[in-house]
């Protein structure tokens, strides 16, 4: 018998969020999940999650906006994006049409534009729940200047929830000493779900120019090099909130998944990985499905947390 890979990752809310797999990819890497489209089937997808949405239009950061690293990637893309009427006037007609539900990833200026653009998302169709962004590291407001603080992050959060019935996902930074207690605050205000992590800081030095590569100098690392401190992140949420967790940053196997998973995690999200390799979230699915066939488990939910749990 195959395996069950479902989760829900927004249990006991008004609109639960029941996904086929625990697998979806992160935000920024996928697009708008037309590109895709064309290339697999994304119904094979647990989720589909957006690219950050603003409020405004964006042409985002001047160019180059990425850089290489060891293991991983250094960017600065800046929120380039359609802007949220946009979003809800062209992409959500497409999403009705997919039997795959779509997680909007939103990015506000400030902790009452999260829930504007919250009460804007509100019961339009074709939406299944709302991320919110409170962790990008490469603008100038908004971003990770609330996520780096407990009570900016908290606030967002409250603005969200209190403008939407959508489970609302809050996504942390890991720049901070005590990313716990982000979460504590956030899962305090209704945050339906914690996704750890967004990138770690970094820097690239151009060597020739001697400058640093990326215009804005700071950027944010992604990749396999982060996966450590995302599963560490992940281990510690986990074990303090009582609120699903979706661990990001690295995953690019099923291998990876089953990692998460037994740190914590409900979910995946699979980012840097979909640049090297397209088909990186279905390799990540069947990966994961494979392990449990090899290995016995019957439920992916017995997976969660039991590197903790105790027997
Ligand atoms: C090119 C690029 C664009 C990204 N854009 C967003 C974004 O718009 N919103 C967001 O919350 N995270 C964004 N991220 C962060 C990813 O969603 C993810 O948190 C991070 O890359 C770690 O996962 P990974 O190691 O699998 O890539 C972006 C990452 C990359 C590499």
């Amino acid at each position: 018998m195959r395996p069950s890979l479902s989760v829900d990752i927004a249990p006991g809310r008004k609109n639960s969020l029941v996904l086929k797999n625990p697998v979806m990819p992160a935000s920024g890497c996928f697009s708008w999940g037309q590109e895709f489209a064309r290339h697999f089937d994304i119904s094979a997808l647990g989720a589909v999650v957006s690219k950050g949405v603003t409020m405004a239009p964006r042409q985002g950061n001047p160019q180059p906006r990425v850089a290489e690293t060891p293991a991983g990637m250094l960017n600065s893309i800046g929120l380039q994006n359609i802007g949220i009427d946009a979003c809800i006037s062209d992409m959500a007609p497409i999403w009705t049409r997919w039997d795959v539900p779509v997680i909007v990833n939103v990015a506000g200026d400030t902790v009452e534009e999260f829930g504007e653009m919250a009460r804007m998302l509100d019961g339009v169709p074709g939406i299944a729940a709302i991320e919110l962004n409170i962790s990008c590291p490469n603008v100038d407001m908004g971003g990770i200047e609330i996520g780096q603080d407990v009570g900016a992050s908290a606030r967002a959060t409250r603005a969200a929830v209190r403008n939407t019935d959508l489970p609302v996902i809050v996504k942390i930074t890991p720049n901070v000493t005590d990313p716990v207690s982000l979460a504590r605050a956030c899962e305090a205000e209704g945050a339906a779900a914690i996704c750890a992590i967004n990138t770690v800081l970094g820097l690239a030095i151009d060597v020739r120019r001697q400058r640093p590569v990326l215009p804005r100098a700071r950027g944010g690392v992604s990749g396999p090099a982060i996966k450590p401190i995302a599963l560490r992140i992940v281990y510690d949420i986990a074990r303090a909130v009582n609120v699903p967790v979706i661990g990001c940053g690295g995953v690019g196997s099923g291998q990876d998944a089953v990692e998460f998973l037994m740190a914590g995690a409900t979910a995946v999200q699979v980012g840097t990985a979909t640049f090297a390799n397209p088909r990186a979230l279905l390799d990540v699915i069947e990966g994961l499905e494979a392990w449990m066939s090899a290995n016995g488990v019957a439920d992916v939910n017995d997976l969660i947390g039991a590197s903790f749990r105790s027997a």
